[in-house]
């Protein structure tokens, strides 16, 4: 497929938010790719894999744990908690920075869909109530387990293990840090009523449910500075076993609490028609950026008319990002897209990965 953007296209104007400033508005989304090394710490490949990637603008990275018993949801996932993580991560960076690009690590706790099979998966929630689905270990598909649910002085670790990878990112030289907040993941399921039965502060009203999230950004913000900060969320999205019932208070009630922080930005992903968006969008303060979500016929055409009509002030791409690393050269010339495979999106290796051409590389 191809797609024209032409000069004045509302997608090619620049983006300047916090320490975010990128020449066009077409960011790379978090991807989990399974590349690192089994205790976490990041590889060589990634490090070209993001490289080849600086042209994204902005990069948000794969989900990154912020903390030993942060993880187990998957093999090979990247952390963020010790001094080796850190110096690859300086690596990365330093490569990004090379190529003119920026990047963001994105960081979480992965709760209840961690699994004993898997390093660091003992998995924790806000409540013992299991997902139903499959974690992928070394010895194959296992359903998922009951969680234990987190003691209520637990909790202040968990903020604090936010704040210090987010120290660990500033450190080696990345951009900033995004907030895993969407998609399922620890602090949706304490957003969400269905996940979340505590009968502590952390739960019960929608006021409590948002309590964590919020003092994770507080948290992150005091320690690295808001114009470094971002959060992800999924509004209403069914991953990983969630079924919220109160979508709009309980993120109305987060987004409200931090309306005054100048965030550098505001990440959902969700469809650009769910009634949802257009309730939640007012409440936010700070520049937004949408990802439309699982459409790989996405249309761009489609995405510049949210930009144009201010939906949304810049664009979150994923897997057109995995198969055309130079994604943007490539729109502003209309050249045929490469289409990804999806059986390599978490296999081992380059293939898939690292040797998708570029249009310098393809014509060279
Ligand atoms: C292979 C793969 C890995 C993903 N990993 C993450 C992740 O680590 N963190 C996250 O927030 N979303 C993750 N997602 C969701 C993407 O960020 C994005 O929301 C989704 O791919 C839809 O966007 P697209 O249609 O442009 O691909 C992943 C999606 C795919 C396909």
């Amino acid at each position: 497929m191809t797609y024209t953007l032409t000069d004045d296209s509302p997608l090619l104007k620049p983006f300047d938010s916090g320490v975010i400033h990128t020449p066009h508005r077409v960011f790379m989304a978090p991807l989990t790719r399974l590349r690192a090394e089994s205790d976490g710490t990041p590889t060589d490949l990634q490090t070209e894999y993001y490289r080849q990637r600086a042209g994204a603008g902005l990069i948000i990275t794969e989900a990154t744990q912020s903390s030993a018993s942060a993880g187990g949801a998957y093999m090979n996932t990247p952390g963020i908690h010790n001094d080796a993580q850190q110096a690859k991560w300086a690596e990365i960076a330093e490569a990004v920075h090379n190529e003119g690009g920026q990047i963001f690590v994105q960081t979480w706790h992965v709760g209840r869909v961690a699994h004993p099979d898997l390093p660091g998966g003992d998995p924790v929630a806000p409540s013992a109530i299991a997902a139903d689905g499959k974690a992928h270990g070394p010895n194959g598909s296992v359903p998922l387990v009951t969680p234990r649910a987190l003691e209520t002085n637990e909790i202040s670790g968990i903020v604090d293990a936010f704040r210090t990878s987010a120290r660990r990112a500033i450190d080696a030289g990345l951009d900033g840090v995004e907030i895993h907040g969407a998609n399922g993941y620890l602090l949706h399921q304490f957003l969400g009523d269905d996940t979340n039965q505590r009968t502590d502060e952390y739960g019960g009203s929608p006021a409590n449910r948002a309590r964590i999230v919020i003092e994770i950004v507080k948290a992150v913000v005091d320690e690295i500075g808001a114009d470094k900060v971002g959060i992800r969320l999924s509004p209403g999205h069914k991953a990983n076993g969630m079924n919220e019932s109160d979508t709009v208070p309980v993120h109305q009630e987060l987004l409200r609490a931090i309306a005054d922080i100048p965030l550098a930005y505001v990440h959902f992903l969700i469809e650009p028609t769910d009634p949802v968006l257009a309730t939640l969008r007012p409440e936010i303060t700070v520049p937004f950026l949408l990802n439309t979500g699982f459409a790989i016929e996405s249309d761009f055409a489609q995405l510049e008319k949210l930009v144009a009509d201010g939906t949304a002030d810049a664009v979150i791409v994923g897997r057109w990002y995995i198969s055309n690393p130079d994604l943007v050269e490539r729109l502003k010339k209309g050249a045929e897209l490469t289409e990804p495979n999806q059986a390599t999106f978490y296999a081992p290796g380059a293939e898939g990965y690292t040797d998708y051409p570029s249009l310098e590389t393809q014509n060279a």
